[in-house]
């Protein structure tokens, strides 16, 4: 299913090495994931999200806060799928879908750090480095692409999907986060995420769904305050203000748009 990143000829796999036919070459780290970004891009380059972030990210998914998420997207995929985790951070979503599931899961996300803790920590579940502006993947051969608050490309989501597979979309609802909002801002807005129109794909349904938490535990509400995009928005003053939270009661929505691959 990989292809270069270079001429996107098919890769194959021998003993640690991916090559294709031209003899373009990509090691497999000792983590076991394979880095297949090319170009401006390639290996080593810090791009995507940090370490930091992958670890406050990993820091705060342990603590199955987000799993009601996890668990309905887990409905839409059968055991038979060749499912793909697209932006898939530090891999806990990735790794989950197939313990549920018994699904094909694999993940990529473009920052190798976040792959780095992905392919260390879950070694049955396949990763790699790569950019959605050039998933090398062959065409039309993911029946279903999970992409969770990160990045759209749809002629590359579109390139890689079956006909008729499913692109499971996840944006952050309107009430997702409530009591940090209130927190940090006199008036907190809802969000409000564009679903235009997408040429290759037909928009079936979008799922809500909700849930409450209490989040305890300073450095765990830190953890989640850095995953968010207020954190890198928000004055030193007003961080003060979650930095020195024991615990943060809040809702938690996430939208899952559903779309169909013409
Ligand atoms: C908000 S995080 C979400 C990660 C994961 N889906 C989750 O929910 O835990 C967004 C992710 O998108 C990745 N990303 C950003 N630009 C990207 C690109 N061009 N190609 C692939 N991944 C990208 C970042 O490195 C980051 O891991
Ligand atoms: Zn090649």
């Amino acid at each position: 299913m990989l292809i270069c990143p270079v001429c996107s000829g098919e890769l194959l796999k021998i003993e640690n090495t991916y090559k294709c036919e031209k003899n373009h070459s990509f090691d497999m780290a000792k983590e076991g994931y394979v880095n297949l970004l090319s170009g401006r891009h390639k290996a080593g380059e810090l791009i995507g999200d940090n370490r930091d972030m992958a670890k406050a990210r990993r820091l705060f998914l342990e603590t199955g806060c987000y799993d009601f998420l996890a668990e309905s997207i887990c409905e839409y995929i059968d055991k038979n799928d060749n499912v793909l985790d697209i932006s898939c951070g530090e891999g806990y979503y990735t790794d989950f879908f197939r313990r549920k599931t018994g699904a094909s899961v694999s993940g990529f996300d473009i920052s190798k750090e976040m792959i780095k803790l992905a392919a260390k920590k879950y070694k049955e579940t396949f990763f790699f480095v790569a950019n959605i502006a050039r998933i090398p993947l062959m065409d039309e051969c993911v029946d279903k692409a999970i992409q969770i608050c990160a990045p759209f490309s749809e002629k590359e989501f579109a390139r890689i999907m079956k006909k008729d597979g499913i692109l499971l979309s996840v944006v952050p609802g309107k009430r997702h986060l409530w009591g940090l909002k209130e927190l940090l801002y006199d008036t907190p807005y809802e969000n409000n995420e564009d679903v235009s129109g997408y040429e290759s794909f037909i928009k079936t349904e979008t799922v809500t769904v909700r849930d409450k938490a209490v989040i305890t535990g300073k450095d765990i509400v830190m953890s989640l305050f850095a995953m968010t995009p207020y954190y890198y928005k928000t004055s030193d003053a007003d961080k003060k203000k979650i930095e020195n939270l024991d615990s943060l009661e809040t809702e938690l929505e996430f939208d899952i748009r559903i779309f169909r691959r013409k």
